[in-house]
């Protein structure tokens, strides 16, 4: 089954729930944790197999309901790294449904070309099959400045906890090697250092299967979105729970708006202070008047964006580059 699949044609109803949903705030970013894929194989006695590549067809068809409600971007959790724990036979089973379906993708280069989706993978693809990294690698570039429709984020490999951890470190060599200071590090700055970097914030956060846990799953990201638990098996979700989430997300707008814009401005008033208290342990000792403070604060604010601009744009290349060398012939 295709990524972009052949579009269904809407009932009625649902295309009057879906204007109806539109003349509120829809959702720009959807988080998806996909769970109940074996409990779903066990219900309808399917082998194990046949219970992932069904959430797989699930993934496609919720991709084309999003996209039809001018959603921008999805971000799915589609192997933790925790899920290497499982049995040989069910790690073998899901690299390779990714393998088929990236196969598949790279078939369809010309469609996502068409459609301008950007793919990315999410996650610490250095665990995979040397195989498996370089279709990676394939489908992330070639997709990459694809911009006007949608952007597809696929967790693989991942956890929230493992993000957040490499993110520290890259923060730890960028002091070690100069780059930033200690006093540069902010949550703002961290969240530059994740792997959604350039993702968008996530406004709702869909959980199947009942279990009502993040599972290590966007657990920055989520701070400061909509969170829905679903009580359906993931192969059985359907357009109508997609369109509960949505207006559970619209009940809850406001009060979510409102929690961002106390953190914004939070982490202003914090970055100030910072700034100013970083200034006066360098001129305290001259006993400046406050024109003197105020001016050297701008002048050290303005040398702070430009420090943590050229590390964060190194920590990007790096990265980009890192994905570059796994393309066979690449030098
Ligand atoms: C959770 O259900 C699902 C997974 C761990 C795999 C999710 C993968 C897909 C839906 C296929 C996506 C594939 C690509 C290439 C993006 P579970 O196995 O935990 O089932 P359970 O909760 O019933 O035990
Ligand atoms: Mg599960």
């Amino acid at each position: 089954m295709s990524w972009l699949p052949e579009r269904q044609q809407r009932s009625w109803l649902q295309q009057l729930c879906e204007s109806i949903l539109k003349t509120g705030p829809v959702p720009e970013h959807i988080a998806i944790i996909m769970d109940g894929n074996r409990r779903f194989a066990v219900k309808k006695s399917i082998d194990r197999a046949e219970g992932h590549l069904q959430g797989f067809q699930k993934l496609a068809e919720t991709l084309d309901w999003c996209l039809r409600l001018g959603l921008r971007e999805v971000t799915v959790y589609a192997f933790s790294i925790e899920n290497f724990k499982r049995s040989k036979e069910e790690v073998e089973c899901l690299m390779e449904l990714a393998k088929q379906k990236l196969a598949r993708l790279l078939q369809e280069k010309e469609l996502i070309q068409k459609h301008e989706v950007c793919i990315r993978v999410l996650g610490k693809i250095e665990l995979l099959s040397p195989e498996l990294q370089q279709m990676i690698a394939d489908a992330v570039l070639f997709s990459k400045n694809n911009k006007r429709l949608a952007t597809l984020n696929v967790c693989f490999a991942y956890t929230a906890r493992d993000d957040i951890s490499n993110a520290m470190k890259e923060l730890a060599l960028g002091v070690k090697a100069g780059e930033i200071q200690e006093s540069d590090i902010t949550d703002s700055l961290l969240e530059k250092c994740l792997y959604s970097s350039h993702c968008r914030p996530v406004d709702l956060l869909i959980r199947t299967s009942g279990e009502v846990r993040l599972s290590d799953f966007q657990l920055w990201e989520s701070a400061y979105s909509c969170l829905a638990f679903v009580n359906v098996l993931w192969p059985e979700f359907s357009i109508w729970h997609l369109y509960a989430a949505i207006l559970h997300y619209q009940r809850n707008y406001a009060q979510i708006q409102i929690a961002r814009q106390n953190r914004d401005i939070e982490r202003e008033r914090l970055q100030r202070d910072s700034d100013y208290n970083c200034v006066l342990k360098e001129i305290s000792h001259h006993n400046p008047d406050s024109a003197t403070v105020q001016e050297s604060v701008q002048k050290y604010a303005a040398d702070r964006a430009s420090r943590i601009d050229a590390f964060l744009q190194r920590l990007y290349e790096k990265r980009g580059s890192l994905l570059e060398k796994l393309i066979p012939g690449s030098i």
